[in-house]
C-alpha cells in the first residue's frame, strides 16, 4: 500500500461492531487494498449514483480490481427523492444478479443519500452483508457515515424505514471535496461549527483561525477538520448508539432549523437552515440568560464566514412554528431545545415558551 502524506484515524469503540474512520488525502485509490487486508475477497458491490459515479466510479472499480475483488458498480438515480423502498427494492435485485454472498461488501460511494440508501441495504439484504462508507460530500464524511443510523424515505416522510447498522470501516477521502458544489461544501461547513459550538471550544478556535484554508481546501486543514468531528459525533455514539438520550445534543440548532429548512420549500439546503437554526438557537439562549452576546456573537460570525446565511429569511413565520409544532420536541405547551450556554456547552431544556421561539423566529 503506498503510504500517504497525511492520514488520521478515529476510532468508534462500539464492542464486536467497533470499526475505524480514515481520514485522509487518496485514500479512494487504497480502498481495494485496504479491504483486501481486511480478509475480503472474490467480490464487491459498489453503490453509487450516476453524478459520483463518473467523478470517482472508475478509480474505485479500478482499486477493488487490483485488489482482487471482482466489482460491479449499481446505480441509483441521484436526489433525496430517490431514497425510497424502490431504489432499495432495485439494489436488491440487483445483488441477486450479481451474486452476492453473505460476505460481499457493499461499497456506498457518494453523499448521505447514497450512504443512508446503501447502508439500509446492506443492512437489510441476507439480513445483512458489510459495508463500506466512502463518503464523498463534506455532510457525509463528518456526519452521516458514523453512526450507524441507515434509512429510506417513505412518501416525503424522512428517515421512516430504517436500521442502526454499523459499516465495517470508513474510508473518508478528502480529495474527493474538490469536486463539491460550493454550496454543499458550505453546507456541511453548519454541521462542523455545530459540533464544535456543541462540544469543542478549542476546535472551534481552529475553525475560526483557519476557516480560508478550509474553505480553500488545504489538504491539512480539512483532515483535521474532518477528523475533530467525525471525533465529536463518535463520542456521542459511543455512549448512546441508537440515540435514544444524549446523542440528542447532535441536533443542535435542528428544530428551527428543520422547520425552516421545510417552510422554505427546500430551496434552503439543508446546511444554510441549520446555520439559520444555529443562529436562531443562540438568540433563543441570549434571551433565556443562558448565553451571552459575545458567544453568540462570535457563532453567528463564524458561521457568515464560513459562507453561510445567518438572517432568517422572509419566510411565512405561521408556516415555520407549524412545522416546529408537528417536530417531536414539543412537550405539553412548552417547548423543548439544545441551548448553547458557551462556545463547547450545551444543555437541554424542556420549559422553554413558545411564545419566546415566536419572538426570535419574528426577528
Ligand atoms: N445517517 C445519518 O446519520 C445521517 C446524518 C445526517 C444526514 N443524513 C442524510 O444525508 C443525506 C444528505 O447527504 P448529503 O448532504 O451528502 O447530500 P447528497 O448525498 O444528496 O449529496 C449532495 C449532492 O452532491 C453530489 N455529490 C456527492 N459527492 C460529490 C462529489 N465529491 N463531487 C461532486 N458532487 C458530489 C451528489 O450526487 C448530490 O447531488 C440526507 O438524506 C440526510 O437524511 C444522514
Ligand atoms: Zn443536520
Amino acid at each position: 500500500m503506498a503510504t500517504m502524506v497525511e492520514m488520521q484515524k478515529v476510532a468508534v469503540h462500539l464492542g464486536e461492531n467497533s470499526y475505524e474512520v480514515l481520514i485522509g488525502a487518496g485514500l479512494l485509490e487504497e480502498t481495494g487494498a485496504r479491504l483486501r487486508a481486511m480478509g475480503f475477497s472474490n467480490r464487491a458491490a459498489v453503490i453509487t449514483n450516476p453524478t459520483v459515479n463518473r467523478l470517482y466510479g472508475p478509480a474505485l472499480q479500478d482499486s477493488l480490481e487490483r485488489a482482487g475483488l471482482a466489482t460491479s458498480v449499481l446505480e441509483v438515480p441521484d436526489g433525496e427523492e430517490f431514497k425510497t423502498l424502490a431504489s432499495a427494492g432495485e439494489l436488491y435485485l440487483k445483488l441477486g444478479k450479481m451474486r452476492a454472498e453473505r460476505q460481499t461488501p457493499v461499497v456506498a460511494l457518494g453523499g448521505g443519500v447514497i450512504g443512508d440508501t446503501a447502508g439500509f441495504v446492506a443492512a437489510t439484504y441476507l439480513r445483512g452483508v458489510p459495508y463500506v462508507q466512502v463518503p464523498t460530500t463534506l455532510l457525509s464524511q463528518i456526519d452521516s457515515s458514523t453512526g450507524g443510523k441507515t434509512a429510506v424515505d417513505m412518501e416525503g416522510l424522512k428517515n421512516r424505514i430504517g436500521a442502526f447498522y454499523q459499516p465495517r470501516v470508513v474510508l473518508a477521502d478528502v480529495a474527493t471535496l474538490r469536486t463539491l458544489p460550493p454550496r454543499e461544501f458550505a453546507s456541511g461547513l453548519a454541521e462542523v461549527i455545530k459540533h464544535a459550538v456543541i462540544r469543542d471550544r478549542e476546535y472551534f478556535d481552529y475553525i475560526e483561525s483557519n476557516i480560508d484554508k478550509i474553505r480553500a481546501q488545504e489538504t491539512g486543514a480539512l483532515i483535521h477538520t474532518v477528523a475533530r468531528s467525525v471525533a465529536i459525533k463518535a463520542g456521542y455514539v459511543e455512549q448512546d448508539e441508537r440515540d435514544t438520550g444524549i446523542r440528542n445534543v447532535l441536533n443542535l440548532g435542528h428544530t428551527i432549523g428543520h422547520a425552516v429548512e421545510s417552510a422554505s420549500g427546500f430551496s434552503l439546503k439543508h446546511g444554510e437552515a441549520v446555520a439559520i437554526g444555529l443562529v436562531a438557537v443562540c438568540e433563543l439562549a441570549r434571551r433565556l440568560g443562558v448565553l451571552n452576546s459575545g458567544e453568540a456573537g462570535r457563532i453567528k460570525a463564524l458561521l457568515e464566514k464560513a459562507g453561510l446565511p445567518v438572517v432568517m429569511p422572509p419566510l411565512d413565520k405561521e408556516k415555520i412554528m407549524d412545522a416546529m409544532g408537528q417536530d417531536k420536541k414539543v412537550h405539553g405547551g412548552r417547548m423543548r431545545f439544545i441551548l448553547p450556554h458557551a462556545i463547547g456547552v450545551v444543555a437541554i431544556a424542556d420549559d422553554v415558551p413558545p411564545a419566546l421561539v415566536r419572538e426570535v423566529i419574528d426577528g
